[in-house]
């Protein structure tokens, strides 16, 4: 074979692009992929991975915190900001590890450097030494990711960070200020507030977590008052200064950041999550069709196609949910496409969502605002986890289940529109939610299965059999 040709050349290492590659070589294809800095991308590296390990810390803090409750002394508390780092960095590791075990195991070439697509799916890749192979491939997939968004004036530096950053703050501020109240800004708000910082959370729209159900968004904001963080919404940032007095804890930079009409807080750290962009800069050489949109993402049809005959495109460099479980299904949709296989498209209004702050967030489908504004009548049921005899043995009742249906003529539930749903682990009890929205089963169907007792997943099975009219608990 020729070394620099390759069934398939993948550009950019992250789950997107590890994922065509490893599905593509699982299918039998020869593979290379250009990776510029370490094997998983942002997800694996500087962003779900390490949040959600973050949280963990913060779940162990609480744990501890309340132990008492349940008649376990544990004294003193204290956080080892070097251990909890170190912990992080050996999960991120192991992880790394496991996917470059995997990637050798099904004998894709893993190049280190940039990649840049040119005609004809000839991609040049250049190493951080200067070095240049140029591959071919019968088929490209861009991979390239995306990288956090920034407000003019508050570039990272100093007190102020994207999520970039985040990951490597030499201790827990005293105070810290997050700039959009997002995923990425709950998840963060969430694990300083536990760590004891305190939070202030400046979101330029009415709400925080604007995506998800009015009811799931409300138990949020209820549970992050009840931690001390300070909500405000509808303010837009226009600056930040030096503190004249300092940093809370006495290291770092006291900063003011200025925000409303007038109004200003202090802090020690600035959390900037105010969304991420595609990155393409220095993809694309001229000469190929992959075009890209108003928001600089690569355009592509239903099965990830870009215009470039060959080419594909898919994760966060397309305009898709920010998700590595939508990369990775993209990427098996592009796959089975240039295998000619004809794959279903992933429906971007039906994947699931997972935000892992406390309380946690999943959700699949329709909101109940958004169920009504596609013009459908519905039903809800919603059920609280303060009733839930799980929840109440862990201690944690705050959240609840909705389920949104279309409403049948006699008043009960037909098809199922959406789950949503708030409180403990509930980004491990979506997948019954989740496939009832994608079956696009009915809420008589679905009453029919079992859930474990005692479980938290009785909630859901709680809020369903509502529906139809008749109940047990709820
Ligand atoms: P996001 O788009 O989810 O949220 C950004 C928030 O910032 C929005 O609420 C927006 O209104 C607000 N905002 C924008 N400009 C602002 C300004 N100047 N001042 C104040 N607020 C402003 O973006 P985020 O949280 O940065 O996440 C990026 C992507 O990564 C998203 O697509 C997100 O869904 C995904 N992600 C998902 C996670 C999960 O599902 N667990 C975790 C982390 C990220």
């Amino acid at each position: 074979m020729d070394t620099t040709h390759f069934d398939l050349v993948v550009i950019g290492g992250g789950p997107g692009g590890y994922a065509a590659a490893l599905y593509a070589a699982s299918a039998g294809l020869q593979v290379a992929m250009v990776e510029r800095d370490t094997v998983g991308g942002t997800c694996l590296n500087r962003g779900c991975i390490p949040a959600k390990e973050l949280l963990e810390t913060a779940a162990v803090v609480r744990t501890v915190k309340h132990a008492g409750d349940f008649g376990v002394v544990v004294e003193p508390k204290a956080l080892d900001w070097t251990v909890t780092q170190g912990r992080k960095q050996a999960v991120i590791d192991k992880l790394v590890g496991g996917l470059g075990q995997l990637l050798k195991g099904r004998k894709v070439t893993v190049l280190n450097g940039t990649g840049t697509l040119g005609p004809s799916r000839t991609v040049e890749v250049v190493a951080a030494t200067g070095e240049r192979v140029t591959l071919t491939g019968d088929a490209v997939v861009l991979a390239s990711g995306s990288v956090p968004r920034t407000i003019p004036g508050f570039e990272p530096g100093g007190a102020v960070v994207t999520s970039d950053e985040f990951f490597h703050i030499p201790q827990v501020p005293y105070r810290a200020v997050v700039i959009g109240g997002g995923a990425i800004g709950c998840e963060f708000a969430s694990t300083l507030a536990d760590l004891g910082s305190q939070v202030t959370i400046l979101e330029a729209l009415p709400k925080i977590l604007p995506g998800c159900d009015d009811d799931v968004t409300r138990v949020v904001q209820q549970a992050f008052k009840k931690k001390g963080i300070d909500i405000r919404t509808g303010v837009a940032v226009t600056g930040h200064r030096r503190s004249p007095t300092g940093a809370g804890t006495g290291a770092g930079t006291g900063t003011v950041v200025e925000f409303g009409e007038g109004e200003e807080v202090e802090c020690d750290l600035v959390v900037v999550s105010v969304g991420r962009r595609p990155l393409t800069e220095g993809l694309l050489r001229p000469g190929t069709l992959v075009g890209t949109g108003p928001r600089g993402h690569i355009e592509v049809d239903a099965t990830c196609r870009t215009a470039e005959p060959g080419v594909w495109a898919v994760g966060d460099v397309i305009d898709s949910p920010q998700l590595a479980h939508v990369a990775f299904a993209e990427a098996i949709v592009a796959i089975k496409d240039l295998l000619g296989e004809d794959p279903a498209p992933v429906d971007d209004g039906k994947v699931p969502w997972a935000i892992y702050c406390h309380p946690e967030v999943a959700f699949a489908g329709y909101s109940e605002a958004a169920a009504k504004e596609a013009g459908y009548d519905v039903v809800t049921s919603r059920h609280r986890f303060a009733g839930n005899s799980r929840a109440q043995i862990l201690g944690e009742t705050d959240g609840l289940v909705k389920i949104i249906a279309e409403r049948n003529e006699d008043g009960t539930g037909g098809r199922i529109l959406g789950v949503h749903m708030v409180g403990p682990w509930v980004t491990e009890q979506l997948s019954g939610g989740y496939l009832a929205v994608n079956w696009e089963a009915t809420v008589d169907e679905v009453a029919e299965f079992l859930q474990p007792h005692p479980s938290l997943t009785e909630l859901f099975g709680e809020s369903v059999l509502a529906l139809t009219g008749r109940s047990l608990h709820g």
